[in-house]
């Protein structure tokens, strides 16, 4: 652990992974009373990926994701100091991200989980972005990665529409101010507003004469649909102009709008608030759905090896959903 004060944070590299097998509108107008016409109106999702078979977790998508991070710039996983995977779908409570340390052979990596949902990657870049400036590590791999398929109620046509499985990963380095790429960043959370999208716990009572205990498992996920999508529509705009203000960038400045792949029309009514041309939103949600802490992550990743962004290009990336908690980065792109 080295001292380094105020250092920047530099990009190195970044890598994704979805599964292989892909459910389309069609197919899931089989599963329930939907159509294509519906949700593509609604939403311009088209189809998802999920993660079939037996034994299969976020830890294979987030392993692969990593991996093809570390491969595009030949960096050996020893130099990890530090793992962050957001993810709400652990195979472990305790938590995932120490597996991928063993599988990656990431042996001098410290590692933990961080759950914020949709925001799950904002938050842990931020976090990331953190241990970089004080000089406590110089670089860290940030992945976000969830599989809700495994968590969705397949007869509830008002979520199972929406979700798909998928990982996407991150290096970053500490690095001289002059070349630093995260600008600023703003996050929120309303605690009050948490029961319009949550995964809740079910208790039980465990059935024993002598101990008062109560136990239980996970329910499904529950949403608010509309309440959520009026809060996006309303507070993700807000903290993208709160962030770009304190930074003195105007909206005519940033090039690219890199959102959480909700739902398209949600993407469109921000940028339209902010008076940002659609051409500037990174879109891939039509194939994917929404993969929670996955898709800006996925989405970067893309618009990456798609060559979309250039030097010196100015990039909004914010994260929203359960907690409620949303929040932006702002990013100057150095190739
Ligand atoms: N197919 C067909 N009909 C459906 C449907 C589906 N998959 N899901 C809901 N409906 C029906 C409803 O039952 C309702 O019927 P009714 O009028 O007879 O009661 C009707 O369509 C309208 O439902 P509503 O919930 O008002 O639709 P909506 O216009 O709000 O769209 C969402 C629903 C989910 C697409 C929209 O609210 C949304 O995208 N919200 C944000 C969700 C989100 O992004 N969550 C994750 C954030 S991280």
């Amino acid at each position: 652990m080295k001292s380094l004060m105020m250092q920047g944070t530099r990009i190195l590299s970044t890598g994704s992974a979805v599964p292989n097998s892909s459910l389309n509108n069609s197919q899931i107008s089989e599963i329930v009373e939907t159509s294509d016409e519906w949700i593509v109106t609604r939403t311009g999702i088209e189809e998802r990926r999920l993660l079939t078979g037996m034994n299969k977790s976020v830890v294979d998508l987030a392993v692969l994701a990593a991996l093809k991070a570390l491969d595009k710039i030949s960096m050996s996983p020893s130099e990890i100091d530090l793992i962050i995977l957001a993810t709400s779908s652990p195979n472990d409570l305790f938590g995932s991200a120490s597996q991928i340390q063993s599988k990656i052979k990431a042996l001098n990596a410290v590692a933990f989980d961080l759950t914020a949902a949709c925001s799950g990657f904002v938050l842990s870049m931020v976090t990331a972005s953190q241990f970089l400036k004080s000089g406590t590590y110089r670089t860290i791999l940030v992945i976000g990665a969830d599989v809700l398929s495994k968590w969705i109620d397949w007869s509830d046509r008002s979520t199972c529409i929406l979700f798909g499985d998928g990982a996407g990963a991150m290096i970053l380095q500490s690095c001289p101010q002059k070349d630093n790429q995260i600008l600023g960043f703003q996050l929120n959370t309303d605690g009050s507003y948490s029961n319009h999208l949550s995964l809740l716990y079910k208790e039980q009572v465990y059935p024993h004469p002598v101990l008062n205990l109560y136990q239980g498992s996970f329910k499904y996920i529950s949403m608010n649909g509309k309440e959520v999508y009026k809060f996006a529509v309303s507070q993700v705009p807000i903290s993208i102009l709160k962030c770009l203000n304190s930074l003195n960038i105007s909206t005519h400045d940033v090039n690219w709008l890199l959102l959480h792949q909700a739902n398209e029309r949600i993407l469109k009514a921000i940028a339209d608030k902010l008076c940002i041309s659609n051409n500037k939103i990174i879109v891939n949600l039509n194939k994917y759905g929404n993969t929670s802490a996955a898709s800006i992550p996925i989405a970067f990743d893309e618009a990456l090896t798609e060559n979309k962004i250039s030097n010196n290009d100015i990039i909004v990336i914010s994260g929203f959903g359960a907690g409620l908690t949303w929040g932006t980065i702002i990013i100057k792109w150095k190739s």
